[in-house]
């Protein structure tokens, strides 16, 4: 795994975005696999600035994003197809019909995911996959679990996160219970990862996921075995490991 220490979120989001632009170039017809949260917003920003500025094409690129709510339309200002529409893709020249999440609105979860599979096989896989990291070392919605989970699959939010998000929503009801998640088989299938993580509350699970033990107690940890990894962090994420 390559370690890039970045000083702060800036140039964490500055340094990801280089590799990502990096990739774009090399294969202008190229798959990516995007991740939302608040860590790769910098990331998007920057990747907006030099579309700006006429140095990147996004004319020919393919996304997949790795996750999204089940159940909740994509006009919620809540839902992954809003956040990647409002944080890159309404920015940039991306042909909308290539960029792909999976449909939160099918309500065959079976159907959902090996349709979603299916699709990130005939795009011929993940060319570069942006992944952050939860603090309990999920990827993705792949929250600590028994055994690693495989392919694209449906997930039972946790209770913590269903009351972490009733606040973005009227009621608790109306707060999304389970989501369609890429699963770790699938993440672990792309050709390249760039994960990217900040700040000091992460530093404790950054230590865990890459100089620890792997396991699916933390989903992360995994990565690990995964042959070409690039952990883009900034100097408080790195506070606890010794580099
Ligand atoms: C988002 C996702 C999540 C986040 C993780 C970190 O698509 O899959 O695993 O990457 O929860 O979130 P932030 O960046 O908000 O700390």
């Amino acid at each position: 795994m390559k370690i890039i220490k970045a000083k702060d979120y800036q140039d964490m989001s500055r340094k990801a975005a280089n590799i990502i632009s990096a990739q774009i170039i090399m294969k202008s017809d190229c798959v990516l696999g995007l991740a939302t949260g608040s860590t790769p917003i910098g990331t998007y920003k920057q990747l907006i600035e030099w579309y700006d500025k006429g140095d990147l094409d996004f004319g020919d690129v393919t996304t997949v994003n790795l996750d999204e709510y089940k159940g909740l339309p994509r006009e919620n200002d809540q839902s992954y197809y809003y956040f990647m529409h409002n944080n890159l893709f309404d920015y940039v020249n991306i042909n909308p019909e290539r960029t792909h999440l999976p449909n939160g609105m099918e309500p065959d979860s079976e159907k959902e995911c090996s349709r979603y599979e299916a699709l990130i096989q005939s795009l011929g896989g993940v060319d570069l996959q942006l992944l952050g990291l939860g603090h309990n070392g999920h990827i993705g919605f792949n929250e600590p679990e028994e055994a690693f989970e495989t392919v694209t699959h449906c997930v039972d939010l946790q209770q913590r996160t269903i009351e972490a998000n009733k606040r973005f929503f009227d009621s608790i009801d109306d707060v999304p219970k389970q989501a369609y998640t890429m699963g770790i088989k699938t993440i672990m299938m792309a050709k390249k990862i760039l994960i990217v993580v900040s700040g000091e509350d992460k530093a404790e699970i950054v230590k865990k996921a890459f100089f620890g033990p792997v396991t699916p107690q933390v989903p992360a940890s995994i990565l690990q075995m995964h042959p070409d990894v690039t952990l883009v962090a900034d100097e408080a994420a790195l506070s606890k490991c010794n580099i």
